[in-house]
């Protein structure tokens, strides 16, 4: 085999391509439903546009983006995440004087150039979501709400909800402070990453995932401690209203997102059966983001989720079946073609996935690959049907067979599908 398939990217294949496309399908019903708009963002942005708003420490920007420079000599980055170029276009285009609150969604690769295994990918694709305009924590529970009811729309009502305040700029910098003065005195036990993430941003140690530092952070000061006022008031009214809507959560102190353009709510959907890549989607409130990038000052709350993971766990709860042909006609000489190829195209016109035989090939053969195919009913025009005006038929399933004159074989075939649907 001489090329294969870049590391860490794959094909999307049949049959599963079909659990995907069912994926997409449920998405854009249950997004549509919550009032969100698809948006279709570039999958290259100029590289300040991650470094800014997903954090210069974070392993995002340190080690895993796709960054080259183009024939011009500007640095351009692959995304690693939806987030960044929505907020981009969102201000680049105003979207603000849009009636508020602007929601959007979008669906598609982002790349990261993380070592590949089980559900890590380098391409991975995002289902995600951004809504603007809403501070309040009524929003934060939409956007969780609607990743919960598409997640139960595809079948998977079963995962556990995290959630977390983070706090804001007001009471952060006393909790980033509290984090550096405690991981201080530990600072030769921690790998060479945290000993800078000590220096940089010490909120970046909880997403190491080398033993000593997990262990060494067991005893740290934690979030909810610090939270001001109306952090606190916030992040209470968010768990009111899980309550309310039945949605099951628990609270995760430790769960500080590997993305610093945080504030606030941030949270997480996981499950045991990945393995170690438990986090099927994850979201959080961004107030600070917009202005950042030069827009006003309008917050904003998203999230999103990893559909390789998805279409995962799908897959081991049902089996896949894709669709199948619903008529095959079997021909034999170039007149019989010539009628199937009419016959498939008044069908193939009206939406109906028909399969036709070629001239060359035996009857056993036609009708071998109907099979093959799955078909449920297959028509037969051989030389003799053809000189009599008639159309041989036999359903695959029943394994009963007739004729019926040429004129009326539409109409024959569209009888015996509805009979097929009662069923
Ligand atoms: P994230 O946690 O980096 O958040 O990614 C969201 C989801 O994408 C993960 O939970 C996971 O399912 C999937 N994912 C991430 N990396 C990979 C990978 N290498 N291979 C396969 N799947 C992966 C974000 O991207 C934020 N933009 C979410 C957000 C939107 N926050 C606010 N709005």
């Amino acid at each position: 085999m001489p090329y294969k398939a870049v590391k860490g990217m794959q094909d999307i294949l049949p049959p599963d391509v079909y659990v995907w496309q069912a994926v997409e399908d449920a998405a854009r019903r249950v997004f549509r439903a919550f009032g969100f708009h698809e948006m279709r963002p570039p999958v290259l942005e100029s590289t300040d546009v991650f470094t800014r708003s997903i954090g210069e420490s974070t392993d995002i920007v340190e080690k895993e983006m796709y960054t080259f420079q183009d024939k011009g000599g500007r640095s351009i980055s692959l995304r690693p995440e939806g987030t960044a170029s929505v907020v981009r276009a969102y201000v680049e285009h105003h979207l603000q004087s849009e009636p508020s609150p602007q929601k959007y969604y979008y669906m598609g690769p982002m790349f990261r150039y993380e070592r590949p295994q089980k559900g890590r990918l380098r391409q991975f694709y995002q289902l995600g979501a951004e809504a603007f305009g809403v501070a309040e924590p009524g929003m934060d529970a939409e956007v969780i709400s609607m990743v919960w009811t598409f997640l139960g729309e595809v079948g998977l009502g079963s995962l556990s909800l995290e959630v977390n305040s983070i706090g804001c700029r007001r009471c952060r910098p006393a909790y980033t402070a509290a984090l550096r003065e405690y991981f201080s005195e530990k600072l030769p036990l921690l790998c060479p990453d945290c000993q800078r993430r000590h220096e940089r941003n010490p909120l970046r140690i909880f997403d190491c995932k080398v033993p000593a530092c997990v262990e060494l952070r067991k005893g740290a000061p934690r979030v909810s401690d610090f939270l001001c006022g109306d952090c606190r008031v916030h992040f209470a009214a968010l768990r009111g209203y899980l309550e309310d809507l039945g949605i099951p959560y628990r609270v995760s102190p430790e769960m500080v997102r590997g993305l610093d353009y945080y504030t606030r709510t941030t949270f997480e959907l996981t499950t045991e059966r990945l393995g170690a890549q438990n986090a099927v989607a994850a979201g959080g409130r961004y107030d600070r983001l917009v202005k950042e990038f030069g827009g006003p000052d309008v917050p904003a709350m998203g999230f999103a989720l990893g559909v390789e993971r998805l279409v995962a766990l799908i897959r081991e709860e049902r089996a896949v079946s894709p669709p199948r042909p619903e008529l095959f006609v079997a021909c034999l000489g170039q007149e019989a073609s010539r009628e199937a190829l009419k016959m498939a195209q008044a069908l193939r016109g009206q939406g109906v996935w028909v399969e036709t035989g070629y001239e060359g090939a035996s009857l056993k053969s036609q009708l071998r690959r109907a099979d093959r195919f799955g078909a449920g009913l297959v028509f037969i025009i051989g030389e003799d049907e053809l000189a009599r005006g008639q159309v041989g038929w036999k359903d695959m399933a029943r394994g009963t067979s007739g004729e019926v004159p040429m004129g009326e074989a539409l109409r024959f075939f569209k009888g015996e599908r509805d009979k097929a649907r009662v069923k």
